[in-house]
């Protein structure tokens, strides 16, 4: 079986996200979508509300049942090699995405990672959105359906909802 990991915060997924998956899904057998559970940034959403919103969005798509999602802490490429991936896909937007990618396949290939590293250019319609914006947009109540997967926008926005309460 090929598997390829997308790991990511995922702090809501985004299209940009699904639009990833759909492409490597084209690629691989198994997609594993790998949520950091503890990064170096704070999350806004839990892993339990992240897994949600994922489980959710991936209904959008048309071979859901190959993807696996689950979350992940430590060094990537422990989790990839203690889930048996070949390689990890990543989207890239930009030439600050390209930076970032870059050091981070270097990095891992000096951790001895196995796997390698497939670079994604995102669609150009969807390569200025970012879970950043989403976050932004809705800080400042503004209208952000178009840039969320359908299956999963009810559920992000009650969870922003959530948030504003607590
Ligand atoms: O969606 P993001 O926040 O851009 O995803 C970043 C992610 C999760 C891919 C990256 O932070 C990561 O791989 N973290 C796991 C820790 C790790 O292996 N770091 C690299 C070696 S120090």
């Amino acid at each position: 079986m090929y598997r390829l990991v997308y790991p990511g915060s995922f702090d809501p997924p985004t299209l940009g996200h699904l639009d990833i998956m759909a492409r490597a899904l084209r690629l691989c057998d198994e997609l594993r979508v790998a949520v950091l559970t503890s990064g170096s940034k704070q999350a806004r959403f839990s892993l339990e509300q992240r897994l949600d919103m994922l489980h959710l969005a991936i209904q959008d798509l048309d071979q859901a049942s190959r993807v696996v999602v689950e979350g992940f802490s430590g060094l990537l490429v422990d989790y990839v090699q203690a889930c048996g991936g070949q390689a990890v896909v990543r989207g890239v937007r930009n030439v600050s995405d390209f930076s970032y990618e870059e050091n981070m396949a270097e990095i891992n290939r000096q951790l001895c990672a196995p796997h390698e590293t497939i670079l994604l250019p995102a669609k150009p319609e969807l390569a200025f959105m970012s879970s950043s914006l989403i976050k932004e947009m809705d800080r400042l109540d503004q209208d952000y359906r178009a840039w969320l997967p359908a299956s999963s926008y009810a559920y992000t926005k009650e969870a922003f909802r959530q948030a504003h309460v607590v």
